[in-house]
């Protein structure tokens, strides 16, 4: 249990406040503990019959405690009341105590389990996002977190003031009246069976609601996030629908939880009824045959209830305890699955790369019955030179881009950037070579200039944000990002919109179109000074008029940067150096755009159709 190692070491850590937390914690149940003896050396200083004896281990450490002996009469009484008050003003104090110091540290192992996992997730290979629902993290990250911060904080809380409290009452009871106290513990017997029976219960419709919790809380982010998707296809109906009926089990077995605590509820108040009752009536017969003071028996009613509290609390913290259990086992999923090998620090961090890039005989499959998405696929780009790529859709291309930048590793063959391994580099000193434009141009909420400036830091709104980060600002900042715009043929839009480059984009950039988050994609990818260029697919929602500008001012100002530029149209590639065709997964043709022209495969056939195409546009 990888999790419970991290909450142990945090209590390590703390181990300062979790023992000040304990000793609050003791010290208020002896507080606890000592006052109904002074409540009851009050009784019985006041009633008529006075102080006949003190029975009892209770009464002799009572007195002891107090500077006059036991009289009868009203001076006793109120320095016995005086005792009650600073006891239960002690209590206040040590209950402050002791929920701060140990809620503390419950807190402070949320915090840190939520960084630690956070981190973890950061490091997390794209393939496991891939079979993973964000809305699962999400609860992972909230609902879990939360399950076993009360198991650290409350549920440890509660357990030690009841393994103190309920031998300590049962102790006293017993020195006060010995044939009381087995008469008491006998509705106990039956609150004990009623937790046996009613606990497994909660117990069991709680971890289903949990996990009921997880999956609604999963189909809701997922809907949200494709709101446009769910309204264009009207489904807003079917999706209220489908909500309503797993919100439904969620609410069958909240309802089944509240059923059996209700139960469980009754039946404590109705055991420690009984209990009183047996006390009532058999105490009185002691009172009268003169074996119990008064006073006896008002703390015995006291001690009595000291004994139900520790029989609720165990069955509260069990349950806080099987909850926890569920939730460590799916966090320790999460700790204990490999961190993506590519984000592992270490490696070459060079200063600056000449850019050739070269594949060897690659080959690779996203899972073992898949089937290669690339198959010994060769090239070499020499620095500056241009790279085109085309094929079918799922021929492979994206994969390549992909591979280069190691959010996926090859199955065979080798990826050399300037005649070096790619492995052989620190993941993220090779990456602030690359710049790279992804075929889905996800956006963050931001401003248009943090977008933008991804790769140059902090931008103001997001260094404002955060506090931090502020330092990482880079002074020409403004001027880089401007002219990545101007290149990615994107200024003109930005300027015309009220708050310019401060204009805030929606969740995924959603205020922008098609063409424009794909220019701001680019821009982007060429703000970070690129060695290497990688362009999947990316003007596929630009008309061929701002491709060609765009291609044009790629040229020009990308004359040093080696490029990949994959591409359904021909018009995009038909600049490049080589360009290389791809047809499941391998390459089928190469060349130059008039020899493969000429060569008449597929590449050719593609070019007449899409000309003919664009013609009778
Ligand atoms: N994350 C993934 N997990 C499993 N299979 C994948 C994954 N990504 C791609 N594939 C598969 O690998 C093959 C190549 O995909 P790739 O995305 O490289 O194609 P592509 O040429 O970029 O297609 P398109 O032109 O549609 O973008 C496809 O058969 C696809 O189904
Ligand atoms: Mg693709």
């Amino acid at each position: 249990m990888r999790t419970l190692r991290f909450i142990l070491a945090e209590y390590r850590a703390n181990l300062g406040w979790f023992v000040a937390g304990m000793a609050a914690l003791l010290a208020g149940s002896v507080c606890q503990t000592i006052v109904p003896i002074y409540i009851k050396l009050a009784v019985d200083a006041a009633s008529p019959e006075g102080f006949k004896q003190q029975e009892g281990i209770a009464g002799e450490w009572a007195l002891k405690l107090l500077p006059m002996r036991p009289e009868a009469n009203m001076d006793f009484v109120l320095l016995a009341l005086g005792m009650v008050l600073t006891l239960s003003l002690l209590l206040g104090v040590f209950t402050f105590a002791k929920r701060f110091y140990l809620i503390r540290i419950s807190r402070r192992t949320e915090y840190s389990l939520k960084k630690r996992m956070y981190t973890h997730l950061q490091n997390q290979p794209s393939a496991w996002f891939d079979n993973t629902r964000s809305g699962g993290i999400m609860s992972l990250m909230t609902s879990d977190v939360e399950a076993v911060r009360m198991m650290i904080g409350p549920a440890v809380m509660y357990i030690g003031g009841t393994i103190f409290l309920f031998p300590a009452s049962l102790l006293i009871m017993f020195s006060l009246n010995q044939l009381l106290t087995w008469l008491a513990l006998i509705p106990l017997v039956g609150l004990t069976a009623a937790t046996l029976w009613f606990n497994p219960r909660v117990r069991k419709y709680s971890l289903r609601s949990q996990e009921d919790l997880e999956q609604l809380s999963a189909r809701a982010q997922e809907n949200f996030a494709g709101a446009r998707v769910v309204k264009a296809f009207s489904r807003e109906e079917f999706e209220i629908s489908e909500l309503h009926k797993q919100g439904e089990t969620y609410l069958h077995n909240k309802l089944g939880a509240a059923r059996n605590q209700a139960l469980f509820q009754s039946c404590i108040w109705g055991f420690s009824g009984v209990g009183v009752l047996i006390i009532l009536y058999f105490g009185a017969i002691e009172i009268s045959a003169g074996r119990f003071s008064t006073g006896d028996f008002a703390a015995f009613i006291l001690y009595n209830l000291g004994l139900y509290w520790p029989m609720i609390a165990l069955g509260w913290v069990t349950m806080l305890f099987v909850r926890a259990a569920a939730s460590l086992k799916r966090i320790d999923a999460l700790l204990l699955s490999e961190p993506d090998p590519s984000r592992v620090p270490g490696g070459e961090t060079p200063e600056r790369i000449e850019g050739e890039v070269v594949f060897e005989n690659v080959s690779m499959r996203y899972a073992p019955d898949l089937p290669l998405a690339l198959e010994g696929v060769s090239f070499k780009v020499a620095p500056g030179r241009t790279l085109g790529i085309v094929g079918q859709v799922g021929s492979g291309k994206s994969t390549i881009a992909a591979l280069l930048l190691r959010l996926a590793s090859p199955t065979g063959g080798r990826i050399l950037v300037d005649n070096k391994p790619i492995d052989s580099y620190d993941p993220h000193a090779l990456r602030r070579f690359i710049g790279y434009v992804p075929q889905d141009s996800f956006l963050f909420s931001d401003t248009i200039a943090s977008n933008i400036g991804l790769a140059l830091g902090a931008g103001p709104v997001a260094a404002e944000r955060s506090q931090i980060g502020a330092d990482a600002h880079v002074p020409d900042r403004d001027a880089i990002i401007h002219n990545a715009v101007k290149t990615a043929e994107f200024e003109e839009e930005v300027l015309s919109l009220p708050k310019g480059y401060d204009t805030m984009l929606g969740e995924r950039g959603v205020n922008l179109s098609g063409g424009q988050k794909q220019r701001a994609s680019i821009a982007r990818a060429l703000a970070g000074k690129p060695t290497i260029l990688v362009l999947d697919d990316c003007m596929s929602a630009v008309d061929t008029d701002t491709e060609e500008r765009i291609l044009r001012n790629l040229k020009s100002e990308t004359r040093e940067i080696t490029t990949l530029i994959i591409a359904q149209r021909i018009s995009t590639v038909a600049h490049a150096d080589e360009i290389i065709v791809l047809d499941h997964g391998r390459i089928t043709e190469r060349g130059t755009d008039s020899e493969l022209r000429a060569a008449g495969g597929l590449y050719a056939d593609l070019a007449k159709r899409q000309e003919l195409a664009a013609e009778l546009a």
